[in-house]
């Protein structure tokens, strides 16, 4: 495995970060609703060799951060990335006092069930037939919180 980076997003990954959102994502939401959340709250990017190959991306509201999304690249999901860009961001919020971080997850998603569930996060709420794909099948959104 090649070593990768986690930095600050800058302006000229945006295109690259938002290609990878859509290609995860069923029902992306336009670019420019992802680029107004990559503006107005916080979002690392992991590189390998200069190569953007995921992000996590997040809102801040006093003491408590929102998971809007964390996103790898398919070809190299399962490697680590995700974890090393969830730590970089717990590591942030921690030195800035935050207190809490929550996050939404499908409840048929297991990779990011899997990811939330090796940092701690405990399942505090359940929202009813919160996701809907195009083809209309309805799923459960789990509320997810970690205390920092
Ligand atoms: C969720 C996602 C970001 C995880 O990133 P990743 O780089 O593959 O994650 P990691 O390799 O760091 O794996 C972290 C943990 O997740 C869990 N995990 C990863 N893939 C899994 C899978 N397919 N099934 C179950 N658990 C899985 C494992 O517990 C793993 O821990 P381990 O390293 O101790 O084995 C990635 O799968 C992804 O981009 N998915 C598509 C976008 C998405 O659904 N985002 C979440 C929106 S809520």
């Amino acid at each position: 495995m090649k070593t990768y980076k986690i930095r600050p997003i800058g302006d000229s990954d945006i295109p690259l970060a938002y290609n990878i959102f859509s290609t995860n994502r069923a029902l992306p939401w336009s670019i420019e609703s992802f680029t107004q959340s990559v503006n107005s709250g916080v979002c690392l990017v992991a590189e390998i060799e200069g190569q953007l190959q995921g992000y996590i991306l997040c809102s801040v509201i006093f003491e408590t951060a929102e998971v809007l999304d964390i996103s790898v690249q398919k070809n190299v999901q399962n490697l680590g990335i995700g974890s090393a860009l969830m730590n970089a961001v717990i590591e942030c919020f921690q030195s800035k006092k935050i207190e809490k971080l929550i996050l939404e997850v499908d409840e048929f998603n297991a990779a990011a069930i899997g990811l939330y569930e090796k940092y701690d996060f405990r399942t505090i709420d359940i929202r009813k037939n919160y996701y809907q794909d195009s083809a209309g099948n309805c799923s459960n959104a789990l509320v997810m919180c970690l205390s920092l």
